[in-house]
């Protein structure tokens, strides 16, 4: 099959918009994120043309200076099983370790298997499967906030990975982040020992989203209670965050977080080889 894959433009958007109509049932983000993605600033995003016609698209946004994130794979349905995403993924593969990128991440859910068999065939890792835990606001005991002399105990519990926003996207957590987020009041500790660690996002849709959180068992139950807590004192209705381990699963539980979505983040990472 004769593929060109080349950079969008905004006269796309109209391919763009047919190619991903039926997506999750006409739900598909990329409508929305089209005008953004199109300028390029937060990383190429690429289309696949065959015989003039647009069949697909991927994107890969630039995360920090050394790792880089893959997201947007898309094929129109008449298009799937030729190998249009692989030869999507490929592309961008070359463009990350042309640049100098030492990491390739993506996400996806975990019963989308033609994305499980692209990421092995590229040699990617799993490297996470993500939960989502959510419970509602509950009035509680008030919070403990980490102070700046506690910034390397967080980063030891809630490392390695900080989601961004409220999508399925994560990258290396800095201590740099965790300084930050301490000076604008958004680390919660369980105890003055730090236990447990979470690092606040910014809330979404009455939403308080945790975007990094770790730490003990019993200690981490405590921090989940508080973070309950936390949401009513902000007039948020409910928090939301991603467990990954059988301990995090059993202090979400204990906490009285439920599970909203049966299924499964995998999170896979290629690391490229410094010359
Ligand atoms: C996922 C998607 C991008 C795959 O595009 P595609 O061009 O059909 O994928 P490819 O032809 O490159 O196939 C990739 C691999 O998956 C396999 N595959 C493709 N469709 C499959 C299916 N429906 N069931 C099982 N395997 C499948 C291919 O055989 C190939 O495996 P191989 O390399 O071991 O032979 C496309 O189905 C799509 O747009 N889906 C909806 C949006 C989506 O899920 N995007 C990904 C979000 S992370």
């Amino acid at each position: 099959m004769d593929l060109l894959i080349r950079r969008a433009r905004p006269s796309d958007k109209r391919d763009v918009l047919s190619a991903v109509r039926t997506v999750w049932g006409g739900q598909d983000r990329i409508p929305d994120v089209f005008d953004g993605w199109v300028t390029h600033r937060t990383g190429p995003f690429f289309v696949a043309e065959s015989g003039g016609r647009l069949v697909g698209m991927g994107k890969l946004t630039v995360t920090s200076r050394t790792e880089a994130w893959l997201e947007g794979g898309r094929v129109a349905p008449r298009w799937r099983r030729r190998g249009v995403a692989t030869a999507l993924i490929a592309h961008r593969i070359a463009y990350a370790r042309d640049r100098g990128f030492r990491v390739l991440r993506f996400s996806t859910a975990s019963d989308n298997t033609p994305i499980h068999r692209a990421a092995k065939h590229f040699g990617f890792k799993r490297i996470g499967v993500l939960s989502r835990r959510a419970a509602a606001a509950k009035p509680g005991a008030s919070t403990l906030r980490a102070s700046g002399v506690q910034a390397r105990a967080v980063v030891r519990r809630v490392g390695p990975l900080l989601q961004l926003g409220h999508g399925w996207e994560w990258r290396e957590i800095t201590s740099r982040d965790v300084r930050s987020a301490i000076a604008r009041s958004r680390v919660l500790v369980s105890d003055k020992a730090v236990g447990a660690a979470a690092v606040l996002g910014d809330p979404y849709d009455g939403t308080l989203m945790v975007a990094a959180v770790g730490g003990r068992p019993g200690p981490l139950a405590d921090l989940l209670r508080a973070l309950r807590s936390e949401a009513s004192r902000r007039g948020l209705a409910d928090v939301s965050l991603f467990v990954s381990s059988s301990h995090e699963r059993q202090a979400a539980r204990s906490a009285g977080y439920r599970r909203p979505w049966s299924g499964e983040v995998y999170l896979f990472e290629k690391r490229f080889r410094v010359l």
